[in-house]
């Protein structure tokens, strides 16, 4: 258990960061959250947060839906986040957990009249998709739709969708669930975007298919066409095409980048981790422990800050 939270505009110690029965967040789901990797660099003896500037913007933009008023910039929301880590002295790969929601202990569905709070906390975790090559079934559950809750933003409310998902398809055997967009075309993972390989090129859900935007994906859309000349499609995907293309994988801050090995009990490619996906997956683990000096710029040192 790390020693340290954020919460309520100050450091204080993990058992005095509570909320109580009444708050807001806790009844209606009324939160933003984001998700950050500080991934630990033994031979540097340093702990890189990745791309903490885009998960603070996409906070700070969901926080316009929900009517979160939110007391720190981008900027600050950084420098607190080294802070936290470095209070706690972590020394592994780790997860960082923001938390923007409405702590007014009231009553009664709404966004307005609510007061806001931002907490943080800091947890060691290793991999999330304890695997290298995934079993994946086509949820039952869909995505929603836009103008139902937006997918796009990391509204806590919203993952209900996510677990049902999850635990159906661990229920079913599976390691991972994938989603179907309203309708009916491939839209992601519980906790992941996802990509398929199709004759040389990379092939994606795109921002229509009613997806979390990853930040992930984004790196890896960068990584294929700058490292490895390959181009990404973002469209909408037929079920269909998840047994037919030759990799698939999965991206996400908690799982990195996974391979794919099975989709509704039909072997994709051969099964394993294909090559284009092995290569994509060597960069990427390279360039969030801050191994490629291309990169690093994606990487907030802690210790040496
Ligand atoms: C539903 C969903 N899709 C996709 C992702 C991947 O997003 P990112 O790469 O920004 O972590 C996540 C994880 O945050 C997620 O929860």
């Amino acid at each position: 258990m790390p020693a340290y939270a954020f919460f309520q505009k100050k450091f204080v110690t993990m058992p005095e960061a509570k909320v109580g029965v009444m708050t807001h967040a806790l009844h209606y789901g009324t939160a933003l959250f984001e998700g950050i990797r500080g991934n630990w660099n033994a031979d540097k003896g340093e702990m890189y947060l990745f791309r903490l500037k885009e998960h603070y913007q996409r906070l700070h933009n969901g926080a316009k839906l929900l009517k979160i008023s939110l007391d720190y910039s981008v900027d600050e929301m950084i420098n607190l986040t080294v802070e936290l880590v470095r209070k706690n002295g972590l020394k592994e790969d780790t997860y960082v957990r923001p938390l923007a929601y409405k702590s007014t202990e009231q009553m009664g569905v709404r966004l307005h009249n609510l007061d806001d709070d931002f907490l943080m906390f800091a947890i060691p975790w290793g991999r999330y998709l304890d695997t290298d090559s995934c079993k994946c079934g086509v949820s039952s559950w869909r995505r929603p739709a836009d103008n139902s809750i937006p997918p796009q933003v990391k509204a806590t409310g919203i993952y209900i969708n996510n677990a049902l998902a999850k635990t159906e398809a661990i229920e079913n055997g599976y390691d991972e669930a994938i989603m179907l967009a309203p309708d009916g075309h491939v839209s992601e993972g519980s906790g992941e975007n996802i990509f398929l390989v199709i004759d040389g090129k990379l092939h994606t859900p795109a921002t229509y298919n009613n997806i979390l935007v990853g930040i992930t994906r984004d790196t890896v859309i960068q990584l294929a066409k700058n490292e490895l000349g390959i181009e990404t499609v973002e469209r909408s995907i037929d079920r269909v095409e998840l047994y037919m293309a030759q990799e698939c994988f999965l991206t996400g801050t908690a799982a990195h980048l996974t391979a794919v090995g099975e989709v509704d009990r039909r072997k994709v490619g051969n099964g394993g981790i294909g090559p284009i996906t092995k290569k994509l997956q060597a960069l990427y683990t390279d360039i969030i422990k801050g191994k490629n000096p291309k990169y690093l710029g994606y990487c907030t040192p802690v210790y040496s800050a």
